[in-house]
C-alpha cells in the first residue's frame, strides 16, 4: 500500500506557561491551548500533505486537568486518518512541573484540516498507513468522528453514517 506511515507524521511543540497565557486563577487559558493545538495540528497536517492547510473542524477537545503557570507544556500531534480532501490530526497534551519533573497527560483533541492549492481550491490528501494497534484504533474511530462532525455541520444525514450508527444499534 502506498502512503505515509502514521508514525512519520509526528510533530512536537514545547511551550512554557507565562503570565499572559493564564486566567485569574493562574492556570493556562483554554483558548491559548486551543491556539497551540491548532498550530501544531497545522504543522503536522501540512508536513503530511505538503500543502497549505486550513482548520475545517475541531472535535473531542477535553480539558481534563488545569495547567499551571510555569508548567512546561508539550504537544504531540500525529495524523490519525486521511480522507479524500481532509485529514484528522490527533493531538495529545502533557504538562510538566519544572520543580518536580513530573510529566502527565492532561488534554487531547482531534482537529480536521483541509489542503488547499495556490488558488485556494481543496485538493486530494495522501493516504495514511496506520501500523501500531493504537494507530489502527484511532484510524477506525476517526471515521466515526468525521461522520459526527459532518452531521453536526449539516453536511451528512444521520442515516448515511453507518459506522457511527453501529456504535448505538446492535
Ligand atoms: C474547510 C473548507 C476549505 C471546506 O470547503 P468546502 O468548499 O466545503 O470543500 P469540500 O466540500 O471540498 O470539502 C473539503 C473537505 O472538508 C471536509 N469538511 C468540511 N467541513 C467539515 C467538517 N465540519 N467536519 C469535517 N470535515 C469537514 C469535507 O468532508 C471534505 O473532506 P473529504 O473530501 O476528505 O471528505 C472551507 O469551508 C473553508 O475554507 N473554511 C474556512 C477554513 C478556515 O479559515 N479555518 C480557520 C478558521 S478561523
Amino acid at each position: 500500500m502506498t502512503g505515509i506511515k502514521a508514525k512519520d507524521t509526528l510533530a512536537i511543540a514545547t511551550y512554557i506557561v507565562l503570565p499572559n497565557d493564564t486566567n485569574t486563577l493562574t492556570n493556562l487559558m483554554g483558548g491559548q491551548l486551543l491556539n497551540w493545538m491548532d498550530i501544531i495540528g497545522a504543522v503536522c497536517a501540512g508536513r503530511f500533505c505538503k500543502r497549505v492547510v486550513v482548520t475545517a473542524s475541531v472535535s473531542n477537545v477535553s480539558f481534563q486537568q488545569p495547567i499551571q503557570l510555569g508548567n512546561v507544556v508539550t504537544l504531540e500531534a500525529k495524523v490519525s486518518r486521511s480522507f479524500t480532501k481532509s485529514c484528522e490530526v490527533f493531538i495529545e497534551v502533557y504538562k510538566e512541573s519544572q520543580l518536580t519533573g513530573i510529566k502527565i497527560k492532561c488534554n487531547e483533541a482531534m482537529y480536521t484540516f483541509v489542503a488547499l492549492n495556490e488558488k485556494g481550491e481543496t485538493v486530494a490528501m495522501p493516504a495514511l498507513i496506520p501500523e501500531s494497534e493504537l494507530e489502527q484504533a484511532r484510524f477506525d474511530a476517526a471515521l466515526r468522528r468525521k461522520q459526527l462532525s459532518l452531521i453536526l455541520a449539516g453536511r451528512m444525514q444521520p442515516d448515511e453514517a453507518k459506522e457511527l450508527k453501529a456504535l448505538f444499534v446492535s
